[in-house]
C-alpha cells in the first residue's frame, strides 16, 4: 500500500516536471540568491502531498517548500519536490523527485525518479534497491585513489576548517576525478548502481538524502558522517561509498 502511494507520487511529480521543463515559471530566492524555488517545485509539491493525502490523510509530511505537517502518525513522508532546482531552472536535464518514508524514525521506503532520463531509483528496507525494477548494486573498486567521486557545494558559503573548497582541493589535487552534478539525490542513486564510487557532501537536507540514504544502503553501500559514525538524515555531513573506499575517502575528506 505504501510504496503502491509512493510510485503513484513520483510518477504524478515527474508528469509535472517534464510538462514545464524549460519553462516559461516563476523563480524566485530562498536562503541566498541562488538558492532557488520555481513555480514547479510548488506544483511538483501539491501533487505530490494531494496523491499522499487520498489515501494516509493522517501521515505526517516533511516537505522542503511547506515544511512539516505535523500529525501523531509514526509514518513521515520526506519530500523533496524537485532536487537539483538550479539545474532545472537553468534547462539541465540533472533533476528529480525524491520522496523517503519514514516508520517510528526508520527509514522504510524511498523512491527517487528523473524523468529526464526515465530512470526509477526504489528501495524497501530489507529487499534490496532498484533502478527500473532491476537490482542495482554498488561498485567494486576498492582503491579510493582510481575512484570516481562525486560531491555537492553548500548555497551559502561553510567559513569552517575542512570547509568544501579545502576538501576539494586535496581529491583534485591526488588528480582523482570528482564531478559536481547540482542532484544530491541523483548522486546518491549513482553511488547505489556503481556509476560512483563515492559521494560527500558538507551540508545537506532531511529531504536532499531521505531516500537515497536508503538506496545506498539497500545496494550494499555504506553512509556515514564524515566521523565514520551511522548517518541521520537530520545532520548535515554526509559520506556515501560502496563500502570499499569509505575508510579512504573518510581520511581524504578529514585530511588525514
Ligand atoms: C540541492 C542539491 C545540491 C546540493 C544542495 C541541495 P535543491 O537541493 O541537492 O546538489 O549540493 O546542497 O540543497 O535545492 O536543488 O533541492
Ligand atoms: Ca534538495
Ligand atoms: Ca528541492
Amino acid at each position: 500500500m505504501l510504496k503502491t502511494t509512493l510510485l503513484k507520487a513520483t510518477e504524478a511529480s515527474g508528469k509535472i516536471l517534464q510538462q514545464y521543463f524549460n519553462g516559461p515559471f516563476e523563480v524566485s530566492s530562498k536562503s541566498t540568491v541562488n538558492d532557488l524555488v520555481t513555480e514547479v517545485d510548488k506544483r511538483s509539491e501539491a501533487a505530490i502531498i494531494d496523491t499522499i493525502r487520498e489515501t494516509y490523510p493522517d501521515h505526517f509530511i516533511l516537505s522542503e517548500e511547506v515544511g512539516e505537517i505535523k500529525t501523531d502518525s509514526s509514518v513521515k513522508w520526506i519530500i523533496d519536490p524537485i532536487d537539483g532546482t538550479v539545474n532545472y531552472a537553468n534547462g539541465i536535464p540533472l533533476c528529480c523527485v525524491s520522496i523517503g518514508v519514514e516508520k517510528d524514525g526508520e527509514m522504510i521506503l524511498g523512491a527517487i525518479y528523473n524523468p529526464f532520463m526515465n530512470e526509477l531509483f526504489v528501495a524497501e528496507k530489507g529487499k534490496g534497491a532498484t533502478l527500473n525494477d532491476k537490482p542495482i548494486h554498488v561498485s567494486t573498486k576498492t582503491d579510493v585513489t582510481k575512484s570516481c567521486l562525486v560531491t555537492g557545494f553548500p548555497y551559502q558559503w561553510q567559513d569552517m576548517p575542512n570547509n568544501p573548497l579545502q576538501v576539494f582541493e586535496r581529491i583534485i589535487k591526488q588528480g582523482i576525478p570528482l564531478r559536481r552534478l547540482g542532484s544530491a539525490a541523483i548522486d546518491l542513486c549513482w553511488v547505489a548502481c556503481g556509476r560512483f564510487d563515492g559521494f560527500y557532501d558538507h551540508y545537506l537536507h532531511s529531504w536532499d538524502c531521505a531516500a537515497g540514504f536508503l538506496i545506498v544502503e539497500e545496494a550494499g553501500g555504506k553512509v556515514t558522517d564524515f566521523s565514520g559514525n551511522r548517518y541521520s538524515i537530520y545532520q548535515k555531513e554526509l559520506l556515501a561509498t560502496n563500502g570499499h573506499i569509505h575508510s579512504g575517502l573518510k581520511d581524504l575528506v578529514n585530511g588525514k
